[in-house]
């Protein structure tokens, strides 16, 4: 699809283009390849559904550079509908394996509140990893509600309600390569 008939079809404004994505994903691979010059293996932790484009974009590129990594997935969702976080989170999905003793890395997309974050953090600790640490794309500060350490941020991002390269508005627009704001009209649509 074009930018023009992505336009028609909702989108008000690009707020990030494939290539700031793509340049920030290498930028960010190659710190963490850097600050895991001497690890053995990482275990990268995708959050689904959201963070599946940019974990397998940045899976890709610390291949590269970095250790061998191994790839998990989890869901849980902090969302019930509409556009703002409930502080609701439920695991949708769990880890097919033991973390134990592992340096694990979760990727998110995005951490708007922080709720989603903040209670797979604690929950992982439970799993006694030897590390965790988070790369998340995107981070909206205006939205925080809980403090969480995000080791590697791609962009902070103002508080609109955002979609594309993962990140849905009922359902649609994730495969969308680049991030952009909805129309106020995209909302009322079925
Ligand atoms: C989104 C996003 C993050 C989370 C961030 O996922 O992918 O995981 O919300 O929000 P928070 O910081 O307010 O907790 P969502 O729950 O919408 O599920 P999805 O990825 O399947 O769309």
């Amino acid at each position: 699809m074009s930018d023009a008939t992505w336009h028609s079809a909702g989108i008000d404004r690009v707020i990030l283009t494939e290539e700031q994505i793509r340049e920030k994903t290498e930028e960010l691979a190659k710190l963490v390849a850097a600050d895991y010059a001497d690890a053995e293996s990482l275990l990268l932790v995708g959050v689904l559904k959201g963070a599946v484009m940019f974990m397998a974009d940045f899976a890709r590129v610390l291949g590269r550079y970095g250790p061998p990594v191994e790839l998990e997935f989890m869901a849980v969702s902090s969302y019930v509908q509409g556009t703002t976080s409930s502080g609701v989170v439920r695991i949708l999905k769990d880890l097919d394996r033991e973390i134990a003793g592992r340096d694990v890395l979760v990727i998110e997309d995005i951490v708007d509140s922080g709720l989603t974050l903040s209670w797979l953090l604690k929950y992982l600790k439970t799993r006694s990893a030897a590390s965790v640490d988070v790369v998340a794309l995107m981070r909206k500060p205006a939205a925080i509600k809980v403090q969480v350490p995000v080791k590697y941020v791609g962009f902070d991002l103002p508080n609109d309600f955002v979609v594309g390269y993962g990140l849905d508005y009922r359902e649609r627009y994730r495969e969308m390569p680049f991030v952009g704001v909805l129309k106020p009209s995209a909302y009322n649509t079925p």
